[in-house]
């Protein structure tokens, strides 16, 4: 695996790959890897010849008072991960390379509508800063398919839109969450919660799969289904930002007939905000 940090050794080590025809991913993190990634690392050298890994803490995607400056660096452990991989070349760009005029002086790519809904409601320029920087790799590295995790869903959703509205020429994949064995989803945020939180932390998908049972046994009343999520997550200790049942392809709003499903939600354990979701059919 070679490591890269500027856009020229970067197309040094593209090209002779794309001479040849072979099919490029790439794995978009920023970094503190932990199984999840390792999944779309994996599934990504499934489908593809080469395996590109960028690692890059996106500072446009956190806003005022979030967790930019703390967010956890760990480049050797990384690397160390991706060296038990097949990970052929590793991108980490500084923020200069990516905002050459400064992190607000520069050309923003936006997805409107989708990006202020749900997360995008409580971090309202979060999507913003996810859709440029993606859109920037996607320049610089120019994959052929691009991987990112379900558990993400509504910036997998986003990323498909932008995608498609643009023509960037890359196919968008994704790929199912990794949990803990007690359900949790994993995250690099998860390493903030106190061994209390982490005690309460996987009620949020087992209050997610009982919205599920609801539904799929017969209860159509969505509202009724997340409010009743809301104030059990409330009773566990956490403080619920939304819990939502939407269209799996839209994220509207659905109507009953519906059949393609998701049930999304972020809640807050102290100050760490976790959010999951399961997508599921409703028939
Ligand atoms: O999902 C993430 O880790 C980030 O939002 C991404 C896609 C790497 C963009 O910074």
């Amino acid at each position: 695996m070679f490591t890269v940090r500027t856009i020229h050794s970067l197309r040094d080590h593209l090209h002779p790959w794309r001479r040849t025809g072979e099919r490029i991913a790439l794995v978009p993190t920023m970094g503190n890897l932990h199984s999840g990634h390792l999944a779309l690392v994996r599934r990504a050298g499934e489908i593809a010849d080469r395996v590109v890994v960028s690692i890059f803490v996106n500072p446009t995607q956190f806003g005022v008072g979030e967790d930019y400056s703390t967010y956890p660096r760990t480049l050797d452990e990384d690397i160390r991960l991706l060296l038990g991989e097949n990970t052929d070349l590793l991108f980490t760009p500084d923020v200069g390379l990516l905002y050459p005029d400064g992190t607000d002086q520069g050309t923003w790519v936006e997805v409107p509508g989708l990006s202020g809904i749900l997360c995008g409601r409580s971090r309202p320029s979060h999507f913003r800063g996810v859709t440029t920087v993606v859109a920037k790799l996607f320049n610089c590295i120019q994959p052929d398919v691009a991987l990112f995790g379900e558990k993400d869903y509504q910036q997998l959703q986003i990323i498909r839109k932008m995608t498609r509205d643009l023509c960037i020429p890359v196919e968008i994949v994704g790929v199912p969450t990794v949990r803990e064995s007690d359900g949790l989803a994993l995250s690099s945020r998860n390493s903030y919660l106190t061994l209390a939180q982490r005690r309460i932390a996987p009620q949020l998908y087992r209050i997610l799969q009982r919205c599920r049972e609801q539904i799929t046994t017969g209860e159509y009343d969505f509202e009724a289904v997340a409010s009743e999520a809301r104030r059990e997550l409330q009773a566990v200790g956490f403080r619920p930002d939304y819990v939502e049942i939407r269209c799996a392809n839209s994220l509207a709003p659905p109507t009953p007939d519906e059949e393609q499903l998701v049930v999304l939600a972020a809640a807050y354990l102290g100050r760490t905000r976790l959010i999951d979701n399961i997508i599921f059919s409703s028939k």
